[in-house]
């Protein structure tokens, strides 16, 4: 089968195209044909291998996986001897986890995996693309900020794929959510369903004088230290990116103080705790709660522009790769 391969950090030109030994199920998983994968923010650090962080994950000198990608939708074509949740012919929707691999033309998952028959009526590339960054928000923002009705909260970054699917998901929860984003993103943060929205190239929101229970800085760019003071009493900032800082805040914010610091790292959640994320996605989806917005789409053999979309920060919505059997 083809993949999109790499064998060393750098610039989109890195990526290619390789034939390779195409997966063979084991007793409990599940053989997917992919229809269309997400290009994200993520894979682009992934390949680049900055900032260095991201090495931990990936290795230090070269990538460990060749092959990136994380969420998926596509068709199972063969499942294991013991595999009984899912049958050949199934449109599914998942996650590979740490394990990547999901720009190929065929994806493994384990049955116990992030695994998840599609939202009914959607597209395989709307089924991806509503899975945007939702395994992110969903676990911050439910099990972190534990964000209920009648609260206030501030996304940053929500023109993003993690701050998008916060904006929508806030909403569901019944919050008053504030968006942040650059100018030309204000209106699609408006359409996901924002009350308000702070352009942050015009204005601080640390300084524009409102205050929230729960502050998301879902694109990593802000500060505990600078956004407690529009935390209101007993409220809560999250970051999705790691740092000294926040590790350190996080800790000594558990034990002191009214204002907590939260880092988390949704990618190493258990495979169990996203299966069931993707089932309540595909819930909120059919209700209408969750929508999806395509940036836009590329085959599998142009993956490099894809990661040259995502590197521009245009984007406005989710960018794919997708192959031959993916509806056009
Ligand atoms: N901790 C975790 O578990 C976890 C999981 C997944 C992702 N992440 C990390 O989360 C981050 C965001 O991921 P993503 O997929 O949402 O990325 P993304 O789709 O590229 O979105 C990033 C957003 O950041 C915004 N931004 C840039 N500069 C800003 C600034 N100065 N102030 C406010 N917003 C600014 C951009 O807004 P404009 O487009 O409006 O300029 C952009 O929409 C990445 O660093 C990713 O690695 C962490």
């Amino acid at each position: 089968m083809k993949a999109v391969t790499y064998h060393k950090y750098g610039a989109p030109d890195v990526l290619g195209i390789e034939e390779v030994p195409a997966p063979t199920p084991g007793d409990k998983d599940v053989l997917i044909e992919m229809h269309a994968a997400l290009v994200t923010a993520t894979d682009a650090i992934f390949r680049a291998g900055e900032p260095l962080f991201s090495r931990l994950f990936t290795g230090p000198r070269k990538p460990k996986a060749k092959t990136l990608g994380g969420e998926f939708a596509g068709e199972v074509v063969a499942v294991g001897k013991d595999v009984t949740r899912f049958a050949v012919g199934d449109q599914v929707f998942g996650d590979t986890g740490p394990a990547l691999g999901a720009h190929a033309e065929q994806v493994l998952v384990s049955e116990d995996g992030a695994l998840a028959v599609m939202p009914a009526g959607l597209e395989h590339a709307q089924a991806v693309a509503v899975l945007d960054g939702v395994l992110t928000a969903l676990p911050f923002l439910r099990d972190h900020a534990r964000l209920r009705e009648g609260q206030e909260i501030l996304v940053n970054g929500a023109a993003g794929s993690v701050g998008a699917a916060a904006v929508q998901l806030a909403k569901h929860f019944g919050a008053r959510v504030t968006g942040v984003c650059s100018t030309a993103k204000l209106e699609r943060v408006r359409s996901l369903g924002a009350d308000d929205v702070i352009d942050y190239t015009e204005q601080d929101f640390t300084r524009a004088g409102r205050t929230y229970d729960v502050v998301f800085d879902a694109a990593g760019k802000s500060s505990f230290p600078r956004s407690k003071r529009v935390l209101n009493s007993g409220g809560v900032y999250l970051s999705t990116a790691p740092s000294p800082g926040i590790l350190l805040r996080s800790l000594w914010t558990r034990k002191f103080g009214d204002k907590r610091a939260v880092i988390a790292f949704t990618g190493l959640r258990p495979a169990t705790d996203k299966a069931e994320d993707l089932r309540r996605l595909t819930e909120l989806t059919e209700a209408g709660r969750m929508r999806p917005v395509i940036d836009r789409r590329y085959p599998l053999e142009d993956a490099a522009e894809a990661h040259r979309r995502v590197d521009s920060g245009d984007r406005q919505g989710s960018v794919l790769i997708t192959t031959k059997h993916a509806a056009p």
